[in-house]
């Protein structure tokens, strides 16, 4: 068991359940609908926990009532957020999904009103007892000190760091960070259309993985790309926060000292499994 410190968001997901996806201006019902916590570092916490890891979250919570949806579900998991920034003014950020039954696809509407995590509030942190940090790449500037930070003080405390969406200066951080988790979407921001073809062309010495939803993940480890299918489940239910699980699992497996391979294809199988129920419960599953 590794103790772990995500940083990033926690999110209010409002899921609208559809039989299948509607067409722009259409009206149409939904067949149920759920209220629950989300945001990609506190979901991958989630799986995290329920993978044996001591789960611990340094973010940002409003002062607000539906702070209380990701209370409930933190404390759930047993994860730590005791180390979270507490602010008075602005709103829990909130997604407004569709989740369409006929494909398994979500469809995300993001609304935020709520301040990022400050450097000055990380590095009051005492991360000496951490085995691994992870991190969400947003907020560049305060990120990149906060990585460099670590680097300064921790040397040998490894970091992951989520590449999601392409954001200004993301780029300086490929340097700060130990493994590298990047989306389709980033690589075909840069115009790639290949993952294998969007690794080989990064220079980082990071462990460098990229997630392909159906297809599978890539990765690269020392020069060699390496790949694994996904792993479809026997019905396909539910692809929100597909990646986040996948990132939990390569988390996982390196933590505990497995083949980059090796973790590969368990952060697929994970993922893979995720996919075929709803929500990130019943993940406590063996690899
Ligand atoms: P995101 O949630 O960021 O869009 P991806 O779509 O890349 O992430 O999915 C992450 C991982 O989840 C993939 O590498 C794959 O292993 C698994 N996965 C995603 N979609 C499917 C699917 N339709 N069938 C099986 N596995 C899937
Ligand atoms: C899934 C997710 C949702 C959240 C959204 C934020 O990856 O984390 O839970 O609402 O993405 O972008």
């Amino acid at each position: 068991m590794a103790r772990i410190l995500g940083t990033g968001i926690a999110t209010i997901d409002i899921i609208n359940h559809v039989s299948s996806y509607p067409a722009e201006d259409d009206e149409v019902r939904a067949l149920s609908q759920k209220q629950v916590r989300g945001g990609n570092a506190t979901n991958t916490l989630v799986v995290l926990s329920q993978q044996g890891h001591d789960c611990h979250w340094c973010g940002v919570l409003i002062d607000e009532a539906d702070a209380a949806i990701v209370e409930n579900d933190l404390k759930h998991y047993q994860i730590d957020y005791s180390h979270c920034q507490w602010l008075n003014q602005g709103k829990m950020p909130t997604s407004y999904i569709t989740l369409s039954e006929a494909s398994g696809s979500r469809s995300i509407v993001h609304y935020r009103d709520c301040p990022e995590l400050s450097f000055s509030h990380f590095s009051q942190l005492d991360l000496a007892a951490y085995d691994w940090l992870h991190f969400e790449g947003r907020n560049i500037d305060e990120l990149s000190q906060m990585l460099q930070w670590v680097k300064l003080n921790y040397p040998a405390l490894r970091c992951s760091l989520e590449v999601e969406k392409p954001r200004t200066g993301i780029e300086s951080l490929f340097d700060l960070a130990d493994v590298l988790m990047f989306s389709r979407p980033y690589a075909q921001s840069q115009g790639y259309q290949a993952a294998a073809d969007f690794l080989d062309s990064l220079r980082s010495e990071a462990l460098m993985s990229c997630s392909w939803g159906e297809q599978g993940a890539w990765l690269k480890h020392q020069g060699i790309v390496l790949h694994s299918p996904a792993f479809p489940p026997a019905q396909l239910k539910d692809t929100l926060g597909a990646g986040d699980t996948f990132n939990a699992g390569l988390i996982s497996a390196l933590v505990k000292g497995l083949s980059p391979g090796k973790a590969l294809e368990q952060a697929c199988r994970l993922a893979g499994h995720k996919c075929g129920q709803t929500g990130f419960a019943n993940l406590d599953i063996k690899l």
